[in-house]
């Protein structure tokens, strides 16, 4: 790790170059780790994203969906794990599982039931081989990237508050890296198109979503999700509204006010509560001009676009 290429970011760790993405430096023994042991089941299913692209909420969707037998979602139940545990404490980020161990060892992940639900932020082609050949289910959220940015720029300077986001003079200065594609998990077009040429080639494989989508019309993608993870909502859970009581418990105004979301720290860098902000498709309008706009656009017209992926933008 110590000879691959390092720029500043995120973390005051800086970022590492790594099999042509960037990662934070801090994390990425982590990534490496899960990529050389973590063993797939046919029966697990994963939640894929780019950091700040919604991949809380699929979290908190995902779960409540594949394990509505176990925990009923509805308002009677005070019970629910959603209600007491952070969503990133119930669905981990695989990456995060193999860092926090000690040198050499790797995390015990056989104790989790099938069928298993976890995350993580790789890319397509640097995922684990073994999540390549099994039957297992991956699920990715991507968003616009105008969007993006501006929410990643509120969280690295949440957290990094006392380092400005790692270094960062500006949110101009952040911009720029971000549009050169040097940021976590980026350059952002890549970690898009891996998983979108994946969900065309694969489609019993990857799942493909918008966050855009997801906010015009959550009951219905909740209901693609369940599907496609193999539990679909029966007629008689659709005619008792349980779809409804999932988007409701699910949304951000829900999750935002519960008291296990506004402290703690579920991952050890970041605080509960900045997973939680405005939650808007359009948000950017308010933090990025015209001119930086048009850049970013122009990129997105050169590298998605080709391939038939496009965001709706106002
Ligand atoms: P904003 O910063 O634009 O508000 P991630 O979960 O990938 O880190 O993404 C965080 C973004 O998703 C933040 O966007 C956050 O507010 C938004 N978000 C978190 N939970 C949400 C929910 N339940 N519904 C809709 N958006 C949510």
């Amino acid at each position: 790790i110590s000879s691959l290429p390092k720029r500043k970011g995120w973390h005051s760790s800086g970022l590492t170059l790594y099999q042509n993405f960037w990662y934070s430096s801090k994390f990425l023994p982590g990534v490496i780790s899960f990529q050389r042991h973590f063993l797939a089941r046919d029966s697990d299913v994963l939640i894929v994203s780019k950091p700040k692209s919604g991949t809380t909420w699929l979290k908190s969707l995902a779960f409540s969906a594949l394990y509505r037998a176990q925990f009923n979602p509805s308002e009677a139940n005070a019970n629910h794990p959603l209600l007491y545990s952070n969503p990133h404490a119930l669905v981990h980020f695989l990456e995060q599982k193999y860092r926090g161990q000690p040198a050499g060892q790797v995390p015990d992940l056989t104790g989790f039931a099938n069928p298993r639900l976890f995350a993580t932020h790789v890319p397509y082609d640097s995922l684990p081989e073994s999540i390549h050949r099994s039957h297992c289910k991956v699920i990715y959220i991507c968003r616009n990237p105008l969007d993006v940015v501006v929410s990643l720029w509120h969280f690295v300077a949440q957290v990094d508050a006392g380092d400005r986001a790692g270094g960062w003079s500006s949110m101009e200065e952040f911009f720029d890296n971000f549009c050169q594609g040097i940021d976590g998990y980026g350059p952002f077009w890549d970690h898009m198109l891996g998983y979108w040429k994946a969900s065309q080639e694969r489609p019993e494989k990857v799942l493909f979503l918008k966050y855009e989508d997801l906010k015009e019309d959550t009951a219905g993608n909740l209901k693609r999700i369940s599907e496609f993870m193999g539990v679909p909502f029966s007629e008689e859970e659709e005619r008792n509204g349980v779809v409804e009581e999932i988007v409701k418990m699910c949304s951000l105004s829900s999750l935002k006010e519960l008291e296990v979301n506004k402290t703690g720290r579920s991952i050890s860098s970041f605080e509960d509560k900045s997973y939680f902000r405005k939650g808007e498709v359009g948000d950017w309008v308010n933090y990025i001009s015209p001119s930086m706009a048009e850049r970013l656009k122009n990129i997105m017209e050169e590298t998605l676009s080709p391939f038939g992926l496009t965001f709706r933008i106002n």
